[in-house]
């Protein structure tokens, strides 16, 4: 598997993109602001990050997913790993993320990659999203932010 930066002329993988985010809106926000990264296995596009520089040497990792048919196989873990690596590139102190009070996976991995929860964006969905969006059973409302110093 190939980890590498999107070139200019290449459509971004959106069906990948919005499993990390349903709404188009901020994705194309996130494109437009952010370098984007794609995993590539024979040709194919299997997992795709966005890194966003948003303060002096602090960078956002958003929109991480991995294809379906291919998670549960380590490669998110390979996706944040490289997205650290490129925030140290780009002269970051700090690397965040952010994810939904329901996200049990998601917390998992972060916190596995050594993130450590910062703060919680109360009621960010419920703010940002039209839709009511329920995960694992549980309503998402609550942004949980988290944070690795590298
Ligand atoms: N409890 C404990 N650990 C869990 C877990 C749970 N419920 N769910 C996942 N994990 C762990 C895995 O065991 C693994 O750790 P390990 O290597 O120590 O076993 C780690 O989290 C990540 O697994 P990995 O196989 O690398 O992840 P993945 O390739 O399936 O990708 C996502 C993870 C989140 C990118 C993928 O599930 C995805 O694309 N989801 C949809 C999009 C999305 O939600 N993006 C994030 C938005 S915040």
């Amino acid at each position: 598997m190939l980890i590498r930066k999107l070139n200019a002329e290449e459509q971004p993988p959106l069906h990948l993109l919005l499993l990390a985010d349903p709404s188009l809106c901020l994705v194309e926000a996130y494109l437009k602001r952010g370098q984007c990264f794609v995993a590539e296995v024979e040709n194919c596009i299997i997992g795709v990050y966005v890194l966003l520089q948003t303060r002096p040497e602090t960078v956002e990792l958003v929109n991480i997913a991995v294809d379906d048919s291919q998670q549960s196989k380590g490669i998110g873990k390979q996706l944040v790993y490289h997205a650290i690596q490129n925030a140290r590139l780009l002269g970051a102190k700090t690397i965040e993320v952010g994810t939904g009070n329901s996200s049990v996976g998601q917390l998992a991995l972060y916190q596995k990659c050594g993130f450590r929860i910062t703060g919680i964006d109360r009621d960010f969905f419920i703010r940002h999203y039209s839709e009511e969006i329920v995960e694992n059973g549980i309503k998402v409302v609550d942004m949980i932010r988290l944070t690795l110093d590298i």
